[in-house]
Protein backbone atom coordinates (compact mmCIF):
# COMPACT_ATOMS: atom_id res chain seq x y z
CA UNK A 1 0.00 0.00 0.00
CA UNK A 2 1.30 3.76 -1.12
CA UNK A 3 0.11 6.71 1.08
CA UNK A 4 -1.06 9.66 -1.30
CA UNK A 5 0.48 12.60 0.49
CA UNK A 6 -1.80 15.23 -0.76
CA UNK A 7 -0.08 17.63 1.99
CA UNK A 8 3.77 17.32 0.08
CA UNK A 9 2.11 17.21 -3.67
CA UNK A 10 0.35 20.69 -2.66
CA UNK A 11 3.27 22.19 -1.36
CA UNK A 12 5.80 21.03 -4.47
CA UNK A 13 2.85 22.46 -6.93
CA UNK A 14 2.68 25.68 -4.99
CA UNK A 15 6.51 25.97 -5.36
CA UNK A 16 5.78 25.58 -8.82
CA UNK A 17 3.00 28.39 -9.85
CA UNK A 18 5.82 30.72 -7.06
CA UNK A 19 8.38 29.87 -9.51
CA UNK A 20 5.87 30.64 -12.21
CA UNK A 21 4.59 33.82 -10.79
CA UNK A 22 8.21 35.27 -9.90
CA UNK A 23 9.09 34.82 -13.69
CA UNK A 24 5.69 36.76 -14.91
CA UNK A 25 6.61 39.46 -12.62
CA UNK A 26 10.27 40.17 -13.54
CA UNK A 27 9.11 40.02 -16.97
CA UNK A 28 7.03 42.69 -16.34
CA UNK A 29 3.50 40.56 -16.06
CA UNK A 30 0.81 41.30 -13.41
CA UNK A 31 0.86 39.46 -10.29
CA UNK A 32 -1.87 37.25 -10.22
CA UNK A 33 -4.83 38.69 -7.80
CA UNK A 34 -7.43 36.90 -6.17
CA UNK A 35 -9.84 38.28 -3.75
CA UNK A 36 -12.50 36.39 -1.26
CA UNK A 37 -15.94 37.28 -0.06
CA UNK A 38 -16.38 35.73 3.61
CA UNK A 39 -20.14 36.58 4.85
CA UNK A 40 -20.88 36.00 8.58
CA UNK A 41 -18.71 34.07 11.12
CA UNK A 42 -18.81 30.46 10.32
CA UNK A 43 -16.08 28.93 12.00
CA UNK A 44 -15.72 26.22 9.22
CA UNK A 45 -15.55 29.05 6.19
CA UNK A 46 -13.28 31.30 8.72
CA UNK A 47 -10.69 28.64 8.59
CA UNK A 48 -10.91 27.66 4.33
CA UNK A 49 -11.00 31.13 3.77
CA UNK A 50 -7.73 32.10 6.30
CA UNK A 51 -6.05 29.42 4.35
CA UNK A 52 -6.86 30.45 1.25
CA UNK A 53 -5.20 33.91 2.33
CA UNK A 54 -1.94 32.15 3.05
CA UNK A 55 -1.70 29.98 0.00
CA UNK A 56 -1.96 33.31 -1.89
CA UNK A 57 1.30 34.41 0.24
CA UNK A 58 3.12 31.36 -0.68
CA UNK A 59 2.17 31.85 -4.54
CA UNK A 60 3.20 35.30 -4.58
CA UNK A 61 -0.54 36.31 -5.49
CA UNK A 62 -2.23 39.87 -4.62
CA UNK A 63 -5.37 38.65 -2.23
CA UNK A 64 -8.64 40.49 -0.92
CA UNK A 65 -10.73 39.49 1.12
CA UNK A 66 -13.93 41.35 1.78
CA UNK A 67 -15.95 40.62 5.08
CA UNK A 68 -19.63 41.10 5.60
CA UNK A 69 -22.13 40.54 8.41
CA UNK A 70 -24.62 38.03 7.43
CA UNK A 71 -27.11 40.88 8.10
CA UNK A 72 -26.31 41.97 5.00
CA UNK A 73 -29.06 41.98 2.47
CA UNK A 74 -28.75 39.38 -0.82
CA UNK A 75 -28.97 42.70 -3.63
CA UNK A 76 -26.31 44.19 -1.06
CA UNK A 77 -23.65 40.93 -2.39
CA UNK A 78 -25.31 40.93 -5.87
CA UNK A 79 -23.15 44.58 -5.66
CA UNK A 80 -20.36 43.83 -4.41
CA UNK A 81 -19.98 40.28 -6.55
CA UNK A 82 -20.29 43.01 -9.62
CA UNK A 83 -17.79 45.45 -8.56
CA UNK A 84 -15.85 42.51 -8.25
CA UNK A 85 -16.69 41.48 -12.38
CA UNK A 86 -16.69 44.83 -12.75
CA UNK A 87 -12.53 45.72 -11.60
CA UNK A 88 -9.58 44.72 -13.39
CA UNK A 89 -6.93 44.14 -11.02
CA UNK A 90 -8.85 41.45 -10.05
CA UNK A 91 -8.35 38.62 -11.72
CA UNK A 92 -10.73 35.37 -9.95
CA UNK A 93 -12.72 36.06 -6.99
CA UNK A 94 -14.94 33.08 -5.10
CA UNK A 95 -17.56 34.02 -2.62
CA UNK A 96 -17.32 31.65 0.30
CA UNK A 97 -19.92 29.25 0.49
CA UNK A 98 -22.30 28.56 3.09
CA UNK A 99 -24.11 31.72 2.43
CA UNK A 100 -26.99 33.16 5.18
CA UNK A 101 -30.13 31.19 4.41
CA UNK A 102 -31.68 34.46 3.00
CA UNK A 103 -29.21 34.80 0.36
CA UNK A 104 -29.46 32.37 -2.53
CA UNK A 105 -26.17 30.84 -3.10
CA UNK A 106 -27.62 29.63 -7.05
CA UNK A 107 -27.94 33.28 -7.85
CA UNK A 108 -24.81 34.65 -6.53
CA UNK A 109 -23.15 32.15 -8.39
CA UNK A 110 -25.04 32.70 -11.35
CA UNK A 111 -23.66 36.71 -10.71
CA UNK A 112 -20.04 35.95 -10.74
CA UNK A 113 -18.49 36.74 -14.42
CA UNK A 114 -17.51 33.27 -15.23
CA UNK A 115 -14.11 34.66 -16.42
CA UNK A 116 -13.41 34.98 -12.78
CA UNK A 117 -15.21 32.60 -11.46
CA UNK A 118 -11.66 30.35 -10.21
CA UNK A 119 -14.39 28.06 -8.00
CA UNK A 120 -15.58 26.75 -11.54
CA UNK A 121 -19.29 26.87 -9.94
CA UNK A 122 -20.54 28.80 -12.67
CA UNK A 123 -22.87 26.67 -14.80
CA UNK A 124 -20.99 27.79 -18.00
CA UNK A 125 -17.81 26.74 -15.96
CA UNK A 126 -19.48 23.08 -15.23
CA UNK A 127 -21.09 23.17 -19.12
CA UNK A 128 -17.58 23.48 -20.51
CA UNK A 129 -16.27 21.14 -18.13
CA UNK A 130 -18.56 18.32 -19.37
CA UNK A 131 -18.04 18.91 -22.76
CA UNK A 132 -13.87 19.07 -22.03
CA UNK A 133 -13.59 22.40 -23.03
CA UNK A 134 -11.00 25.03 -21.25
CA UNK A 135 -12.37 26.29 -18.00
CA UNK A 136 -12.29 26.62 -14.26
CA UNK A 137 -12.43 22.99 -12.87
CA UNK A 138 -14.29 22.86 -9.02
CA UNK A 139 -11.12 22.61 -6.67
CA UNK A 140 -11.81 19.08 -5.15
CA UNK A 141 -12.27 16.89 -8.19
CA UNK A 142 -9.09 18.82 -9.88
CA UNK A 143 -7.01 18.54 -6.89
CA UNK A 144 -8.20 14.58 -7.22
CA UNK A 145 -7.12 14.13 -10.93
CA UNK A 146 -3.34 15.84 -10.04
CA UNK A 147 -3.13 13.69 -7.36
CA UNK A 148 -3.87 10.41 -9.59
CA UNK A 149 -1.89 12.36 -11.91
CA UNK A 150 1.30 12.53 -9.82
CA UNK A 151 1.22 9.15 -8.70
CA UNK A 152 0.73 8.00 -12.25
CA UNK A 153 -2.11 6.06 -11.13
CA UNK A 154 -4.13 4.32 -13.87
CA UNK A 155 -7.38 5.01 -14.99
CA UNK A 156 -8.09 4.10 -18.50
CA UNK A 157 -10.49 1.49 -18.74
CA UNK A 158 -10.61 0.98 -14.79
CA UNK A 159 -13.99 0.58 -13.26
CA UNK A 160 -14.41 4.13 -10.61
CA UNK A 161 -16.86 4.68 -8.55
CA UNK A 162 -17.82 7.99 -7.10
CA UNK A 163 -19.76 7.62 -3.99
CA UNK A 164 -22.13 11.24 -3.57
CA UNK A 165 -23.34 13.30 -5.95
CA UNK A 166 -23.20 16.77 -4.98
CA UNK A 167 -22.73 19.23 -7.64
CA UNK A 168 -19.00 20.65 -6.50
CA UNK A 169 -17.38 17.02 -6.29
CA UNK A 170 -19.32 14.13 -6.83
CA UNK A 171 -20.36 15.52 -10.42
CA UNK A 172 -17.94 17.11 -11.66
CA UNK A 173 -15.64 14.04 -10.34
CA UNK A 174 -17.63 11.24 -12.08
CA UNK A 175 -17.49 13.94 -15.41
CA UNK A 176 -13.43 14.63 -15.22
CA UNK A 177 -12.86 10.25 -14.57
CA UNK A 178 -14.81 9.73 -17.75
CA UNK A 179 -13.37 12.07 -20.29
CA UNK A 180 -11.04 11.58 -23.12
CA UNK A 181 -7.85 11.90 -21.54
CA UNK A 182 -5.90 11.19 -18.61
CA UNK A 183 -6.43 10.98 -16.00
CA UNK A 184 -10.02 9.41 -17.26
CA UNK A 185 -11.26 7.06 -20.23
CA UNK A 186 -12.58 5.70 -17.02
CA UNK A 187 -16.09 3.46 -16.32
CA UNK A 188 -17.75 5.80 -14.07
CA UNK A 189 -20.46 4.44 -11.92
CA UNK A 190 -21.74 7.27 -9.16
CA UNK A 191 -23.72 6.10 -6.11
CA UNK A 192 -25.99 8.02 -4.07
CA UNK A 193 -28.53 7.47 -1.44
CA UNK A 194 -31.11 6.03 -3.55
CA UNK A 195 -28.54 3.60 -4.67
CA UNK A 196 -29.06 0.04 -4.43
CA UNK A 197 -26.61 -2.41 -3.71
CA UNK A 198 -23.54 -0.20 -3.02
CA UNK A 199 -21.29 -2.84 -1.30
CA UNK A 200 -21.33 -5.33 -4.12
CA UNK A 201 -20.75 -1.79 -6.77
CA UNK A 202 -17.74 -1.05 -4.64
CA UNK A 203 -16.41 -4.09 -3.99
CA UNK A 204 -15.96 -4.10 -8.11
CA UNK A 205 -14.24 -1.01 -8.53
CA UNK A 206 -10.60 -0.28 -9.06
CA UNK A 207 -10.36 3.15 -8.02
CA UNK A 208 -13.73 4.63 -5.34
CA UNK A 209 -13.70 8.15 -4.86
CA UNK A 210 -15.65 8.59 -1.70
CA UNK A 211 -17.57 11.81 -1.29
CA UNK A 212 -20.52 11.38 0.96
CA UNK A 213 -19.89 12.83 4.45
CA UNK A 214 -20.67 9.79 6.14
CA UNK A 215 -17.57 9.13 8.57
CA UNK A 216 -15.80 6.04 7.94
CA UNK A 217 -18.42 5.02 5.27
CA UNK A 218 -16.24 2.58 3.54
CA UNK A 219 -14.89 -0.53 5.15
CA UNK A 220 -12.76 -3.21 4.21
CA UNK A 221 -15.84 -5.82 2.90
CA UNK A 222 -16.34 -2.76 0.15
CA UNK A 223 -12.87 -2.72 -1.22
CA UNK A 224 -11.35 -5.01 -3.60
CA UNK A 225 -7.58 -6.17 -2.91
CA UNK A 226 -5.39 -3.51 -4.66
CA UNK A 227 -7.91 -0.84 -5.48
CA UNK A 228 -7.22 2.93 -5.23
CA UNK A 229 -8.79 4.87 -2.39
CA UNK A 230 -9.79 8.27 -2.33
CA UNK A 231 -11.30 9.70 0.11
CA UNK A 232 -12.89 12.90 0.73
CA UNK A 233 -14.48 13.17 3.59
CA UNK A 234 -13.55 15.61 6.20
CA UNK A 235 -16.36 15.37 8.68
CA UNK A 236 -16.09 17.30 11.81
CA UNK A 237 -16.10 14.26 14.97
CA UNK A 238 -15.77 15.22 18.66
CA UNK A 239 -12.38 14.33 20.01
CA UNK A 240 -11.64 15.26 23.69
CA UNK A 241 -7.96 13.98 23.04
CA UNK A 242 -7.89 17.26 20.40
CA UNK A 243 -7.18 20.91 21.50
CA UNK A 244 -9.59 22.28 19.39
CA UNK A 245 -12.16 19.43 20.38
CA UNK A 246 -12.28 17.58 17.31
CA UNK A 247 -10.70 15.41 14.25
CA UNK A 248 -11.40 15.28 10.74
CA UNK A 249 -12.68 11.99 10.07
CA UNK A 250 -13.25 10.59 6.36
CA UNK A 251 -15.55 8.39 4.86
CA UNK A 252 -13.57 5.80 4.52
CA UNK A 253 -12.42 3.27 7.73
CA UNK A 254 -8.72 3.44 7.06
CA UNK A 255 -7.70 1.22 9.72
CA UNK A 256 -8.89 -1.76 7.79
CA UNK A 257 -9.36 -0.33 4.51
CA UNK A 258 -5.47 0.55 4.27
CA UNK A 259 -3.69 -2.96 4.18
CA UNK A 260 -6.17 -4.26 1.20
CA UNK A 261 -5.68 -1.50 -1.35
CA UNK A 262 -2.75 -0.30 -3.88
CA UNK A 263 -2.87 3.62 -3.01
CA UNK A 264 -4.88 5.81 -0.48
CA UNK A 265 -5.43 9.27 0.97
CA UNK A 266 -4.93 9.82 4.55
CA UNK A 267 -7.07 12.44 5.95
CA UNK A 268 -6.04 14.74 6.93
CA UNK A 269 -3.14 15.13 4.65
CA UNK A 270 -5.22 14.07 1.24
CA UNK A 271 -7.47 15.35 -0.89
CA UNK A 272 -7.66 18.33 1.72
CA UNK A 273 -4.58 20.03 1.20
CA UNK A 274 -5.16 19.93 -2.74
CA UNK A 275 -8.10 21.61 -2.55
CA UNK A 276 -6.63 25.37 -2.05
CA UNK A 277 -3.56 24.39 -4.12
CA UNK A 278 -6.47 23.64 -7.12
CA UNK A 279 -7.64 27.28 -6.43
CA UNK A 280 -4.08 28.58 -6.64
CA UNK A 281 -3.62 26.87 -9.90
CA UNK A 282 -7.25 28.00 -11.04
CA UNK A 283 -6.35 31.88 -10.37
CA UNK A 284 -2.59 31.61 -11.67
CA UNK A 285 -4.79 30.51 -15.16
CA UNK A 286 -6.73 33.61 -14.34
CA UNK A 287 -4.00 35.79 -13.88
CA UNK A 288 -2.11 34.97 -17.49
CA UNK A 289 -6.41 34.76 -19.30
CA UNK A 290 -5.62 31.34 -19.53
CA UNK A 291 -8.64 30.02 -20.73
CA UNK A 292 -10.73 33.17 -21.08
CA UNK A 293 -9.70 36.30 -22.83
N1 LIG B 1 -17.25 26.08 0.89
C1 LIG B 1 -16.72 24.83 1.00
N2 LIG B 1 -15.90 24.59 -0.05
C2 LIG B 1 -15.91 25.70 -0.83
C3 LIG B 1 -15.26 26.04 -2.03
O1 LIG B 1 -14.50 25.27 -2.63
N3 LIG B 1 -15.52 27.28 -2.51
C4 LIG B 1 -16.35 28.15 -1.88
N4 LIG B 1 -16.55 29.34 -2.45
N5 LIG B 1 -16.98 27.85 -0.77
C5 LIG B 1 -16.75 26.62 -0.23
Amino acid sequence: MQLIDGKATATAIKAEIAEEVKKIVESGGKRPHLAAILVGHDGGSETYVKNKVIACEQCGFKSTLLRFEDDITEEFLLNEVRKLNEDDDVDGFIVQLPLPKHISEQKVIEAIDYRKDVDGFHPINVGRMSIGLPCYISATPLGITDLLARYNIETSGKKCVVLGRSNIVGKPMAQLMMQKRYPGDATVTVLHSHSKNIKEECAQADIIIAALGSPDFVTADMVKRGAVIIDVGTTRVPDASKKSGFRLNGDVKFSEVAEKCSFITPVPGGVGPMTICSLMKNTLAAGKKEYYK
